[in-house]
């Protein structure tokens, strides 16, 4: 037998900047122009942020290319809306000296990420985030993807973007709900690795809830830093990315049983008190800790109980196919204190038994 081995070397290192401001959008396209200078742009967005003007805002006097994602939301993160991109972009003979500029919230980030990552086996995506999750979480860190008939997020690809801009003044047009839901988000950051973080979002809750733009900035900031510190230490999720899943184990089951009747956010605020009280039933953290987070994702007027439809059996069922379980039952990831993660023997998840959980969604 001949053998003969090929060696890959790594993938050069990639580094790139996330601006935040208010009022970006304004200037932006002059610049990407510039910055970009030799890319062929093609813009993917969704039809809210085009009644918003944000579209019109971002291109100014740009004739580029804009693919407008209709209906918006979830419904639309699939493979058919993935073919559709690809194939505009194909029809505008669009070749691999194209960039695609992704602006509206996860959903276009996700969608917008995904084309970029396959199209003609990858181009550059910048990611212009407009909603509290997406500026917080989505739209930093690489990941992309789709949903299939049966799952979310079923198609992806690790596919990090060559810029990021925040302009916080999007969020003043976008639903309360998803406003409040997504700060969520934001929260987490705070709990998994920043006490100062948290402090200041409990002394500034009325003005981000009133958003204004400067409190917005700092938030925008201090998310940047914890998501980027994370991922730049384990960019394909082996170890201490898991972090950024607190509350979410907890969560994604509690928004499957809603039917998504609950936005992701909402859920997993449910999914961060249940890991509180888990983190209270292993006696690794202090009781009044819990507290403080119930109060501000009280204030935050996101629910903090199971709904009462919600049984239990269905959550633990859920959880027993939870897409990180390992022989039917996920790690947890729990916190010694605000901004603490627990982590015995440099594990960043633990294992729970089945009984302290179901002790706790009983109480829920
Ligand atoms: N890739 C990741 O790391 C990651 C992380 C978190 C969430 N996600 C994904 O993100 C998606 C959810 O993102 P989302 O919560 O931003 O939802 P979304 O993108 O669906 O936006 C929510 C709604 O707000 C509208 N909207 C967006 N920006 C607006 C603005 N500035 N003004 C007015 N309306 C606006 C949208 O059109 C939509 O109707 C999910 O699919 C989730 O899986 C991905
Ligand atoms: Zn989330």
């Amino acid at each position: 037998m001949l053998e003969h081995e090929i060696k890959i070397p790594a993938s050069p290192a990639k580094s790139y900047r996330t601006e935040i401001g208010s009022g970006l959008l304004g200037g932006l396209w002059p610049r990407i122009e510039a910055d970009f200078n030799g890319y062929n742009k093609f813009v993917v967005t969704d039809e809210n942020l085009v009644s918003a003007g944000h579209l019109e805002k971002l291109l100014g006097q740009s004739d580029a290319p804009a693919f407008v994602i209709s209906p918006p939301g979830e419904a639309s993160k699939n493979i058919d809306t993935a073919v559709t991109i690809i194939e505009t972009m194909e029809k505008a003979c669009l070749g691999r000296d194209t960039l695609v500029v992704a602006l509206g919230g996860g959903t276009v980030g996700d969608i917008a990420g995904f084309a970029a990552a396959v199209f003609k086996r990858g181009v550059p995506v910048i990611q212009i985030p407009t909603t509290t999750v997406a500026q917080a979480d989505s739209a930093v860190g690489g990941k992309t993807g789709i949903d299939s008939s049966l799952s979310k997020n079923a198609f992806g690809a690790f596919w990090h973007p060559s810029a990021v801009y925040i302009d916080v003044a999007t969020l003043t047009t976008l639903d309360d709900r998803q406003f409040r839901a997504g700060l969520v988000e934001s929260f987490k950051h705070a709990l998994i690795a920043d006490s100062e973080y948290f402090e200041y979002l409990e002394n500034n809750l009325d003005a981000v809830l009133e958003r204004k733009s400067e409190v917005l900035e700092k938030v925008a900031q201090f998310n940047c830093k914890i998501k980027g510190d994370v991922v730049e230490t384990d960019p394909y999720e082996q170890n201490k990315r898991r972090i950024l899943n607190y509350g979410h184990t907890i969560g994604h089951a509690v928004e499957t049983a809603s039917g998504f009747e609950l936005l992701h956010g909402e859920a997993v605020a449910i999914g961060i008190i249940a890991a509180g009280m888990i983190e209270i039933e292993l006696k690794i953290a202090p009781k009044d800790r819990l507290e403080r987070v119930r109060q501000i994702l009280e204030k935050l007027d996101v629910p903090v109980k199971l709904p009462p439809n919600l049984a239990e059996k269905d959550l633990i069922d859920l959880i027993k196919h939870d897409k990180k379980a390992v022989n039917k039952w996920p790690r947890f990831v729990l916190l010694n204190d605000i901004g603490q993660v627990y982590c015995p023997d440099g594990q960043y998840a633990v294992d729970v038994a089945p009984e302290i959980l179901g002790r706790v969604l009983k109480i829920l």
